[in-house]
């Protein structure tokens, strides 16, 4: 990967400029940065390898070169899609489910809100920041970082969930540029449809572990668990608890875990 070949590969795509490092802390940082310099909407940053990349919950993520897509897209939300925020995180779990099906015929799964999985493994993880100036959004960057080779695989020990590569998935090599393209292109066709009911039913159709029971825990909170039945229009997980009763727990600093 370098910047030339990245050039070929984006082509045609509304990107209007990208930066390409072979090695950086975090293409998310890079992106903020980007964002208060003005970049404008589609700007992308790709890198080979993150020595300081970032997950959710303050975790870290690790990129090592050569085996895995680690990449921040800027993206300047317009009226409509200031109502439905919070769906850039699921936004870009449906790209990558998207790409993954029709690029390489894999059936992957969105563990809620944005994890994706593959065998039940989670092989990509999506990282949404917005840079707010007082009370104006500035804009919204969807960090994405999937795992293709199997040595982009953390070991096991270092793990709070099991974790795949989309070459394991897939048993054969996978070229990371073109698979970079699919995301991107899904990306930008599903953004213009995130107030749709299809966009809704995409992301539910692929919901992991339905009928399954799950613990959800919340920072300072009761853990719930239950079955999981369904996500709500507002993006809400449902889930049917050991009476019967159904509960919506809404995105935010909630943990979902599959119960033994
Ligand atoms: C998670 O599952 O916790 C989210 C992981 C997000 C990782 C990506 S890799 C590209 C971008 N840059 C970062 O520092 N993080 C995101």
């Amino acid at each position: 990967m370098n910047a030339q070949s990245l050039e070929n590969v984006l082509a045609g795509l509304p990107i209007p400029h990208f930066r390409y490092f072979d090695t950086i802390g975090s293409t998310n940082d890079e992106a903020l940065r980007w964002v208060a310099e003005g970049a404008e909407d589609g700007c992308l940053v790709v890198a080979d390898q993150q020595t300081q990349g970032r997950g959710r919950f303050q975790r870290r993520w690790v990129t090592r070169p050569g085996c895995a897509l680690a990449f921040s897209l800027i993206l300047h939300p317009i009226k409509e899609e200031m109502n439905h925020i919070g769906f850039f995180s699921p936004l870009g779990a449906l790209a990558i489910s998207q790409a993954l099906e029709d690029a390489l015929g894999l059936a992957p799964q969105i563990k809620w809100p944005n994890d994706v999985l593959l065998d039940r493994q989670k092989a990509a993880g999506i990282l949404v920041e917005a840079a707010w100036l007082g009370e104006v959004l500035q804009g919204v960057v969807i960090g994405i970082g999937v795992n293709i080779a199997p040595e982009a695989v953390p070991p096991a020990d270092e793990l709070l969930f099991p974790a795949t590569s989309v070459e394991e998935a897939a048993k054969r090599t996978v070229d990371r540029e073109t698979l970079l393209r699919s995301i991107l292109q899904a990306l930008f066709a599903w953004r213009s449809q995130i107030s749709s009911e299809s966009f809704h039913q995409a992301w539910e159709q692929r919901l992991a572990f339905q009928n399954e029971w799950v613990r959800i825990e919340e920072a300072g909170g009761e853990p719930i668990t239950g079955q999981v039945v369904g996500i709500d229009t507002q993006g809400s997980l449902i889930i049917k608890n050991a009476t019967g009763k159904t509960v919506a727990v809404a995105v935010g600093d909630v943990h979902l875990r599959l119960m033994e």
